[in-house]
């Protein structure tokens, strides 16, 4: 099947109206832009926006696009179809006029077949109905927000989403892996289709590795599969710290022709949860170090920018991050691809809702009327969507867990288990390689809604969600199960993280926005830290979440702060804790909060230390305050009694430290020790007044329809960062490229991500900006009493 991006150049209105689906309307007057779209963005939040709390007060609504697609010649029998890889929600895809396909779900892939439209120019308009609101707990976006495809196919070949791959099987130690793959094929032609399908596996440097080829009569009109099992051997395995991809070519044959060909990126591994030893990846146990994640990007809105995710999950990898759990929904294609190539273990999550309905925003509280959720459509469309997402992404290496709902309420109800059960054989057909999980909130909660035991039961792997809200058993929680059900497959697939507003430091007693204060933020996952890490039985843990998201907010916020890392993409403080106890490989050395504490000189101020040192020494002006370390896990006994691996001498059963020290203007300095020696050095001085701007780019290359991202801060006299400015700036882009928006992770600056004009929050912000065309761009930053800071670009087609 041939595939073509077909983004550019579709017209839009926000609104609805009777003939807009009519190739005869006049499109002239609306606005024409490329995919992805997301008209949520494109509109100033309102506190009594229908979307509400749960939907970050966007809005919502219908919304058209039009759009001309001009259609080859087709072979007798050819096909050609439109791949819309997501539209939230409720599409309708008119063309020509006529109803030709569509699709509820706003995360589920779906194609419209135009093979019988014939050669030549057709108009395609989708209507987008996202009106009922609010229909979601988090930001959801409005609109075509992930990429269209047009694809050409001949009279038979291979089905859509229809080559497998599954490297479920290692054999001598590791030393050959068995491949099963399997094709679906098609044939419209008219008679029976004799089709040859091979296969050939390459490495990273283009050596094929393996090759497999088989034949399948296929009836006409018909499917019929096609099966190899191909042996690789000294395979090069993937794995989150090696994820080693190599390239299956599928090329199928018809009368000696190569009628249909698919590329198809392969990771060998095999990945299984274990009741004792909890996750094996290549049959070792690995601990899933995990966040959750929505699929927002931030100032995109939820249109789909590779690049954005490219740089969040780079970031998550350095934290030492591991798992990603895609809340509560399909992700893109692309956001899968990036988790390959990065090495993450995914757990793939279809709903958030079955059939009983969730309460979405806290101004509309619940009513049926209100609840227009996934469960309206669940009866009738889940098995669909569930097979969407099975199919479309079961060859990712990355993926190794199927999620068939979180915090489903029916895991309290009679018939919940039935349901799972059907849900769950679904996954086991189309994927017989993997396991499948709910995420369950109530295992521990009072009897009238806790989670049915037949329900856990029925689960392959128990996802066990935040088994401290029901305080009385916390953590403990998994001891007392490991205990009455020796058999079962547990992991913590939904934990507190340790989020907070970015660079900012106030305690509890600063008011009620400070539920736990910048030296306590990290409190609740050591207690859990200190659990999971110590015990195999447990799978590891995917925290709420790894980054802040739009939606699930309180007026005036338009999202939540949950994540070590915000919604521009700036780590946190509470970020260089995960990468300290996370990240082995890495040496970090972290400490907070800022030194510009004006007019508070002498009061004690409480500096904390992110670390994997064994001691760390802090000094204030050149005068020493202290060393303190912590060890954990315990390094324990060198096989005689009494008698240590290392002597750290740790002053804490924490894993932060803590000095309190009275403020002075100047300079702090962290000196770290690993067995004596120095290994880390870490300084934060008293900062001086904005002076300058100072403006940093990812790329200087854009491809037209891609973006870079620009981090932008300001420096005092002297050149040093000022990490509490919160100076206005303002970009103006020339030339092939175009703004797509700026933020700076905080939450309450409700001015919308368009506005070319926002202030830095804790010294920082974003501004990322769009290729269109081809040619240069320049982005002119400015601010008040500051030179202007010019960046220039090449845009290429
Ligand atoms: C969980 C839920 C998440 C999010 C989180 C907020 O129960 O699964 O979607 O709502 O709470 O703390």
């Amino acid at each position: 099947m041939n595939l073509s991006c077909v983004n550019d150049g579709w017209k839009f209105m926000h609104g609805d109206g009777a003939g807009w689906a009519s190739p005869e309307y006049d499109d002239g007057a609306w606005r024409e832009l490329a995919l992805p779209h997301d008209w949520g963005t494109e509109f100033p939040v309102s506190a009594g926006a229908p979307s509400g709390s749960g939907g970050g007060y966007a809005t919502t609504g219908v919304g058209w696009y039009r759009k001309i697609i001009a259609l080859p010649a087709l072979p007798p029998g050819g096909g050609a179809y439109l791949r819309f890889d997501g539209v939230f929600m409720d599409s309708s895809v008119y063309v020509d006029g006529k109803l030709s396909g569509g699709r509820v779900y706003g995360y589920s892939e779906f194609t419209v077949d135009l093979s019988d439209f014939g050669a030549g120019e057709h108009l395609v308009a989708v209507r987008v109905d996202n009106s009922l609101q609010p229909n979601s707990r988090w930001y959801t976006g409005s609109g075509i927000y992930r990429s269209v495809w047009l694809a050409a196919a001949g009279s038979a070949g291979i089905c859509h989403n229809g080559v497998f791959v599954m490297t479920n099987a290692l054999y001598e130690s590791k030393s050959k892996a068995r491949l099963l793959i399997k094709v679906r094929l098609f044939n419209k032609s008219q008679g029976p289709a004799d089709l040859g399908v091979t296969h050939k596996l390459a490495d990273i440097s283009g050596s094929i590795v393996a090759e497999s080829a088989s034949a399948a009569r296929v009836p006409a009109g018909g499917e019929g599969v096609s099966a190899v099992l191909p042996t690789i051997e000294k395979p090069r395995l993937w794995s989150d710290k090696d994820p080693y991809l190599y390239t299956l070519t599928t090329e199928v044959y018809r009368n000696g022709e190569i009628i249909d060909t698919q590329i198809t990126r392969v990771g060998i591994r095999t990945a299984d949860f274990d009741c004792d030893r909890g996750f094996l990846l290549n049959g070792e146990r690995v601990k899933i170090k995990g966040v959750c994640v929505h699929h927002d990007c931030g100032l995109a809105g939820a249109a789909d920018y590779k690049e954005i995710w490219q740089r969040r999950l780079s970031l998550l990898k350095e934290m030492g991050c591991n798992g990603i759990r895609c809340a509560h929904n399909p992700p893109s294609r692309g956001f899968l691809d990036l988790c390959d190539e990065l090495g993450f273990l995914v757990m793939d999550e279809a709903f958030d809702e079955w059939e009983l309905t969730k309460i979405k925003s806290r101004e509309y509280g619940y009513s049926s009327n209100f609840a227009y959720g996934y469960g309206q459509h669940f009866e009738s469309n889940a098995e669909e969507d569930l097979v969407t997402m099975l199919r479309r992404d079961r060859n990712h290496p990355s993926v190794v867990l199927w999620s068939i709902g979180n915090e489903i309420p029916e895991q309290a109800s009679a018939d919940g288990a039935r349901t799972l059960l059907r849900l769950q054989e679904i996954c086991h057909r189309e994927d017989p390689s993997r396991l499948v999980c709910s995420a369950c909130d109530n295992i521990a909660s009072p009897e009238a809604f806790r989670t049915r035991e037949e329900f856990e039961r029925a689960l392959d792997v128990v996802g066990y969600n935040y088994t401290a809200r029901w305080g009385m058993r916390a953590e403990t929680l998994y001891d007392e199960d490991r205990k009455k059900y020796p058999e079962r497959r547990m992991l913590g697939a939904e934990n507190p993280s340790a989020g907070g507003l970015r660079g900012s430091y106030g305690k509890p007693e600063d008011g009620p926005g400070f539920r736990y204060g910048y030296d306590t933020a990290t409190h609740n996952h050591e207690f859990l830290w200190r659990y999971t890490a110590s015990r195999d039985f447990v799978a590891g843990d995917y925290l709420w979440t790894g980054i802040d998201y739009l939606g699930e907010a309180g007026w005036p916020s338009r999202g939540a702060l949950s994540g070590a890392i915000d919604t521009a993409g700036f780590p946190k403080d509470t970020f260089y804790y995960f990468k300290s106890i996370w990240n082995v490989n890495a040496t970090t050395l972290h400490i907070l909060p800022h030194w510009n504490w004006k007019g508070r000189e002498g009061e004690f101020i409480s500096v904390i230390g992110y670390t994997n040192c064994e001691s760390v020494s802090l000094y204030i002006n050149g005068r020493p305050v202290g060393a303190k370390g912590y060890d954990f896990p315990n390094v324990g006994a060198l096989g005689a009694w009494n008698i240590r691996a290392k002597d750290t001498r740790p002053t804490t059963h924490d894993l932060h430290l803590q000095w309190d020290v009275p403020y002075e203007p100047g300079e702090l300095k962290a000196v770290g020790y690993i067995g004596g020696k120095i290994a880390a050095e870490k300084t934060v001085r008293t900062t001086g007044a904005p002076a300058a701007l100072r403006a940093e780019a990812d790329v200087k290359t854009i491809k037209s329809g891609g973006i870079a991202q620009i981090e932008i801060c300001a420096v005092d006299g002297e050149g040093l960062i000022v990490p509490d400015a919160d100076t206005e700036v303002t970009a103006t882009v020339e030339g092939a490229a175009a703004l797509l928006g700026m933020d700076s992770g905080n939450p309450f600056d409700l001015a919308p991500f368009y506005s070319p004009a926002r202030r830095l929050f804790s010294g920082k912000l974003l501004c990322a900006v769009r290729g269109s065309g081809k040619g240069p761009a320049r982005v002119r930053l400015n601010a008040a009493g500051m030179d202007e800071i010019a960046l220039e670009f090449e845009i290429t087609e």
